[in-house]
């Protein structure tokens, strides 16, 4: 059995309590923390940026899992990396030249992950999917928290799992959106390795609860 990996999103976190935020997650069962960047242009919202990231990056013991919701976002590559993320994870359908940056995120150490919308249908990562290391699969529009998961990305979960295993990708499948702990076991089952939870976990009462229930739901 692969156990399941939990990325709790900071964006459903008190804004005026990050510091504990970030705590709660380094002492819980989490195994990365999931940053939502959002620009106001790629997605009608906008989050936080690199003074927080700076900020966070000092308290954080886990692998932050940085999801860039910008345009362009090979524009950032250099300041995630020098502000030191672990994972950068780009849209595809924010970038006209993936396959460049995801060799130049790998060129500077970081893992690299690339997403797709809920319209965007899994093949489009057929010739790339091999030299990624996550498949982010958005279960919900992105740009906002706390929305309900849309159904049929389960079928998209088990194309992705079907893609790796036919071209021996080592990628990781990510979901992320509307994430709870009734809807878990089916995303598990479908093939997800990478569960993010927002509003699951930071709106619980108990988040280190909530985080053990989901990586344990199985
Ligand atoms: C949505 C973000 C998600 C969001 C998930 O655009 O990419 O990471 O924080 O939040 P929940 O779990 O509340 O759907
Ligand atoms: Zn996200």
């Amino acid at each position: 059995d692969r156990p399941v990996l939990i990325a709790p999103s900071l964006l459903a976190a008190d804004f005026l309590h990050l510091a504990e935020a970030v705590e709660l997650v380094n002492q819980s069962e989490a195994d990365w923390l999931h940053l939502d960047i959002m620009d106001g242009m790629f997605v009608p919202n906008i989050s936080f940026g690199m003074p927080v990231v700076e900020s966070v990056a000092r308290l954080c013991h886990k692998p932050m899992d940085v999801h860039l919701m910008i345009v362009q976002p090979e524009r950032y590559i250099d300041v995630f990396h020098q502000l030191g993320v672990h994972h950068l994870i780009l849209h595809y359908e924010a970038s006209v030249h993936l396959h460049r940056y995801v060799e130049y995120i790998h060129q500077l150490g970081m893992q690299a992950g690339v997403a797709l919308n809920p319209h965007t249908p899994v093949n489009v990562l057929k010739d790339i999917v091999h030299l990624i290391d996550i498949v982010l699969i958005m279960s919900v529009n992105p740009g906002f928290g706390g929305q309900a998961f849309i159904p049929h990305s389960l079928h998209k979960i088990r194309e992705a799992k079907e893609l790796i295993l036919k071209t021996g990708s080592a990628a990781k499948i990510e979901v992320d959106g509307g994430v709870d702990l009734q809807n878990a076991a089916q995303i598990i089952q479908a093939g997800a390795d990478v569960l993010v939870a927002g509003s699951n976990v930071f709106r619980a009462a108990d988040p280190a609860r909530a985080i053990h229930l989901l990586k344990h739901v199985l």
